[in-house]
């Protein structure tokens, strides 16, 4: 595996490989990586002549009371990870490579960007878009990799892509979880032996939910339900969503649709955790 430091060297090298008639399937991350992270790049091997991983803990989507100095860098066991993965060139700048001094634009995707996450995150999704932006223009991919856990984000780049005409095609790929229903997660290593056991009620509050979808329950019923059902965990310190919404406008739900985007975000101690699934009617 290749590891590439600057954004000079990275387009260089994925301008030859465009040339010689390759596809390139890139994943990006933060890094401190999990069988989430390598499912999405086992399905980019799967589909692309070459495989491009970067890990860039990106500060501007960190707001100023978030975790991105305590962030988990991992980089040699990362390295071995993806190496595993056959994986073939990994891009891992520095932040002053991607933030020179003096740097001043963003990307902002309006609408989508101030729902659910981006309610509580003000500015969270500006700098996921702008960096995402960033990267498709240094790695040139012909598919980019992203995993439904974080649905929000994979939404607005979706958006972003057809809204800017950029020449890539965004893939979602499932969630992976633990054996206990918990979906994987970077920031899930925060978590005390008592509050990782108290994370499981996140996945059983959405398929509940899915359950009270399925007998004909109205949204508003349900939202209550899956509130009460989170809020009786003891270790839950904050529900800040958790109800019905349009997967495609992110707007809660009046009547159940054909698709619903079923999504939940608490804060156990001071780990935030969010999970979503989309079920039919
Ligand atoms: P990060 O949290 O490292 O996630 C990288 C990718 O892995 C994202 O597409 C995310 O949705 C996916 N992922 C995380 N947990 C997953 C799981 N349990 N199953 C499947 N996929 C999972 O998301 C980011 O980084 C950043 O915002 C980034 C897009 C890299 C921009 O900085």
């Amino acid at each position: 595996m290749e590891i590439i430091r600057t954004p000079s060297m990275m387009k260089e090298t994925s301008k030859r490989l465009l040339m010689k008639g390759r596809t390139i399937g890139f994943v990006p991350t933060m890094g401190a990586l999990h069988e989430g992270h390598l499912y999405l790049s086992k399905c980019a091997r799967s589909e692309n002549d070459v495989v491009v991983a970067s890990i860039f803990v990106n500060p501007t989507q960190f707001g100023p009371t978030e975790d991105f100095q305590q962030y988990p860098r991992e980089f040699e066991s990362d390295r071995q990870k993806l190496e595993t993965a056959s994986v073939d060139i990994l891009f891992a700048p520095d932040v002053p490579a991607i933030y020179p001094e003096g740097f001043a634009t963003s990307v902002e995707v309006k609408g989508l960007s101030e729902k659910l996450c981006g309610a509580l995150r003000p500015g969270h999704f500006s700098g996921v878009a702008t960096i995402v932006c960033k990267f498709f223009n240094m790695v040139m991919p012909t598919r980019a990799y992203f995993g439904q856990k974080d649905f929000q984000q994979a939404l607005i780049i979706q958006k972003m892509i057809g809204d800017l005409n950029l020449n890539v095609e965004s893939i979602l790929c499932a969630t992976v979880r633990e054996g206990d229903g918990l979906a994987m997660s970077s920031r899930n290593r925060y978590l005390l032996p008592a509050e990782r056991e108290a994370a499981t009620v996140l996945y059983k509050t959405l398929q509940s939910a899915s359950r009270m979808i399925e007998t004909g329950l109205e949204p508003r019923v349900i939202m209550e339900r899956m509130q009460a059902m989170l809020m009786a965990e003891p270790l839950i310190t904050e529900v800040q969503y958790a109800g019905v919404y349009d997967p495609e406008t992110l707007n809660a739900r009046i009547a159940t649709g054909k698709r619903n985007l079923l999504a939940v975000a608490v804060k156990i101690g001071n780990t935030r955790l969010i999970d979503n699934i989309v079920v039919g009617l």
